[in-house]
């Protein structure tokens, strides 16, 4: 793959099918190595401005942890401590940042946010999530599939809920890589028309099957993958009431799940609230891979700060995907 150094990492849109299987190549890579006890830190000097507009355990915990693995220095900045966009252009912000650190990573609501953030800095800027989409979380997600089933391309995966930045960023990455997609969601909260209309010329570009319904027992049929998510995203709390009756009908239960092929298993990027998934599927330690899919947002972050910043050559061969 041609090298990945000074890109910005916004949605998994912009990457080919081979960057996005060397970015999970690097992944399973570094897991095998530091995840054994290996010191190895071609970051050492450098620094990672990570904002957070919003609230998060798991992006900002492994973001964190994993530049310092590398050697580099992370800066947590929440909004109580940036003046981003509120005393002070993005613009600006931009360009200051970029005088500061080397990487910034950023979770806003609007996707134009990070947008503008990469047409001022002069820095590769990462997703840690906007409303529209969230790549770190498909790669973690794709990642984990992988090391389950040793393989991904033409994994049947159904989505149940809502049609949000998780879904967008996994068909996105999911679809290059020959993973097929039913997804379900209730009327009125569908993906958004600009991702569906990307979606569907991933699909044809590398014939994987496409699907969108509004029916949940349609899209599970004999799926090896169900994925769901919150039904309430960060910033729709006004929404909660309408939303819960919305989905009363989209809950993953072990009836639901019985309809997928036996072997199927359940991912969930989490924090996951009651009402989306009953406990019986979501702890069941031999069909839930929830934790494992946490870890691996560590690896999977890792791998895409160093290719963004150096280069890399995995020592482990190639995975098949
Ligand atoms: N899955 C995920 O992004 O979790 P956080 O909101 O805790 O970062
Ligand atoms: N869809 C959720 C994902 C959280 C990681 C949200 O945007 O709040």
């Amino acid at each position: 793959a041609s090298s990945l150094i000074g890109r910005d990492f916004l949605t998994l849109k912009d990457y080919e099918k081979d960057e996005i299987e060397t970015l999970l190549w690097t992944a399973k890579d570094l897991k095998c190595r530091l995840g054994n006890g290996e010191i190895y830190e071609p970051l050492k000097g450098k620094v990672a401005s990570l904002i957070f507009q919003k609230r998060s355990t798991r992006t900002r915990l492994s973001s964190e942890t994993a530049f310092s693995l590398l050697g580099g220095k992370a800066c947590f900045l929440s909004p109580d401590d940036i003046h981003l966009g509120v005393n002070e252009t993005i613009r600006d912000s931009a360009v200051v940042l970029s005088r500061f650190s080397d990487v910034i990573l950023a979770r806003v609501y609007g996707q134009k946010v990070l947008d503008d953030l990469a047409n001022f800095a002069d820095r590769p800027i990462v997703s840690g999530l906007s409303d529209t989409y969230h790549p770190l979380q498909a790669l973690a997600d794709i990642l984990t599939l992988q090391e389950h089933f040793g393989y991904v391309k033409g994994l049947k995966c159904a989505w149940v809920g809502d049609g949000n930045n998780i879904i967008h960023s996994l068909i996105l990455g999911g679809l290059p890589l020959g993973m097929e997609f039913r997804v379900a969601t209730p009327s009125g909260y569908e993906c958004f028309d600009h991702v569906i209309k990307d979606a569907k010329n991933l699909a044809e570009k590398h014939q994987a099957t496409l699907t969108f319904t509004n029916n949940p027992f349609e899209a599970v049929s004999g799926a090896d993958v169900v994925v769901t998510d919150t039904w309430i995203s960060m910033g729709q709390e006004d929404e909660k009431e309408a939303r819960l009756k919305a989905f009363a009908d989209y809950r993953v239960t072990k009836k639901l799940m019985s309809n997928a092929s036996k072997e199927a298993v359940f991912l969930h990027c989490l924090p996951r609230k009651q009402e989306e998934v009953d406990d019986e599927v979501f702890y069941d330690p031999a069909r839930s891979l929830v934790w494992e899919e946490a870890e691996n947002r560590k690896w999977t972050v890792m791998s895409v700060f160093l290719h963004l910043l150096a280069n890399h050559r995995p020592l482990i061969n190639k995975p098949k995907f």
